[in-house]
């Protein structure tokens, strides 16, 4: 597996060499430093924390300080990885001024962490901490500016989990040839506006492909077909860790089964006395 941090520049040469991006979800520093391990490209701290961390029903409750303070955990488990912070809900979409403000706020409360490696030196190579948010033309000027203070920035195009109850639900977006236009001319503004990679959620993969190639930074797809350039999934959903499985996810893991039974007899050796055993005492 190969050391260097990843930086917007390797994601860069990874479309251009055709070689895919792998993206996972992390909440927390366990799953973070597994990620890290694993060889991922990117742990998106998305704000999926909502339903799946924080046990809300959608992520419009997920404040900027929820965001910190999970950011702040992953960051302390990568080593590699960049690390992807979502700006949630009502930080950014009352203007750029307040956007650059709380984008300045995450990434300067997620950098700012005692990092050492675990032989104690420590890091040399300081990881990439970027910051993404949702929308398409109208949140050009917004974009620009936190570009501009330096911060790198991933767009999110299709469905968009913040306004989903504006467009009747999560669906699949792009379906339609205003939609599918509007979907690629909102991608190409994104590029222009300096993104340095775009999630497509939820789109049809004749869209997903036709962005792929009609941009020169990466997309990300989840729920976007074979043909974009990286992949994300939320993790929950890969462990079988939290609800039932979408049409888009592959479930690689029955985690939620395995820490049931693993509860289940926990307590019942404790019921029956067969734990603590002497083996456990001192
Ligand atoms: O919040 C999240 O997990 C996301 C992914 C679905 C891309 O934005």
């Amino acid at each position: 597996m190969e050391s260097k941090t990843v930086t917007t520049t390797t994601l860069l040469k990874k479309k251009q060499k055709g070689e895919k991006i792998t993206v996972l979800t992390a909440y927390d520093y366990p799953t973070a430093k597994l990620l890290d391990e694993a060889g991922l490209d990117i742990a998106l701290v998305g704000d999926s924390l909502g339903q799946v961390v924080l046990g809300y029903d959608s992520t419009l409750p997920v404040t900027l300080e929820d965001m910190v303070h999970h950011t702040k955990a992953v960051v302390r488990g990568v080593r590699r990885a960049m690390v992807v912070t979502d700006m949630p809900f009502m930080s950014y979409q009352a203007g750029p001024n307040e956007a650059v403000a709380n984008a300045g706020y995450l990434i300067q409360e997620a950098a700012a962490i005692s990092h050492q490696t675990e032989d104690r030196k420590p890091v040399t190579e300081t990881i990439t901490i970027a910051v993404k948010l949702e929308g398409g033309e109208h949140m050009v000027s917004t974009i620009v500016r936190i570009v501009e203070a330096g911060i790198p920035v991933m767009g999110h195009l299709g469905m968009l989990p913040m306004s989903a109850t504006r467009f009747g639900g999560a669906r699949v977006h792009g379906k339609t040839k205003s939609e599918a236009e509007r979907i690629l001319r909102d991608a190409k503004e994104l590029e222009e506006a300096g993104v340095f990679a775009i999630v497509l959620e939820l789109v049809p993969k004749d869209l997903a492909k036709q962005v792929t190639d009609a941009i020169s930074v990466p997309t990300i797809g989840i729920g976007a077909g074979p043909h974009c350039d990286g992949h994300v999934l939320v993790t929950s959903d890969l462990l079988g860790l939290y609800g039932a499985p979408f049409k888009h996810v592959k479930q690689y893991a029955d985690l939620s089964g395995t820490i049931l039974q693993a509860f289940k007899e926990y307590a019942e050796d404790v019921r029956t006395g067969k734990f603590p055993g002497e083996e456990h005492s001192f």
